[in-house]
């Protein structure tokens, strides 16, 4: 990890599967120009395969460590200020929300439960929500993960009635805010 007193530049975007990480990663990304890295997408360009298929062939654990590898990577005191979008499960290792409040702004964009499987039920690329029972599913999992999102976070957005531009004005608001008190 990057250890040293270099202030955190990067805007960081958690949340569950379905909370509109990527959609607003791209808006933000569109408004200030930084470039973005979609964790899941980087993760299946590197595998060659997708999320699927690693959880099918590989395993869930084989993908946590991609994503760990993935964030140590991104702690490059180097690097160039960007939009990082996450996947739903990446607060799961303590490591990883050490990493993630390391990087940068961490926003946690949180979706009531219906509007999250009203989302994904819309495709089936979450390899966790193929069951017999993914609404079960899915609350089992939120209330694991509320706290870790919760303890992970510089800022909770909900995003309940709020468009993409709403939200990503909001973001940049207080993004600006941190980034001052920061630099
Ligand atoms: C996961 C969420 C997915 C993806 C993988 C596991 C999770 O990303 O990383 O299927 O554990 O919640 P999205 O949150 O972008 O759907």
């Amino acid at each position: 990890m990057n250890q040293s007193n270099t202030p955190p530049k990067n805007i960081v975007l958690i949340g569950f599967m379905g909370s509109g990480k990527s959609t607003v990663g791209r808006e933000l990304h569109h408004r200030l120009g930084y470039p973005l890295v979609d964790m899941d997408y980087v993760i299946e360009q590197r595998a060659g395969k997708p999320i699927t298929a690693i959880f099918a062939e590989e395993g869930e654990e084989k993908f946590r460590e991609m994503e760990t590898m993935l964030l140590e990577e991104l702690n490059d005191p180097a690097a160039p200020r960007r939009i990082i979008s996450t996947g739903g499960g990446v607060i799961g290792r303590e490591e990883n929300r050490a990493l993630l409040r390391h990087l940068g702004y961490v926003v946690w964009l949180h979706a009531p439960t219906a509007v999250i499987l009203d989302r994904t039920a819309k495709n089936r690329e979450r390899p966790l929500l193929h069951t017999d029972d993914p609404a079960a599913r899915v609350e089992a999992l939120l209330a694991v993960r509320k706290p870790l999102y919760a303890e992970t976070a510089h800022l909770k957005v909900d995003t309940a009635g709020l468009d993409c531009g709403e939200l990503a004005t909001g973001i940049l608001e207080s993004a600006r805010y941190f980034f001052t008190g920061h630099l």
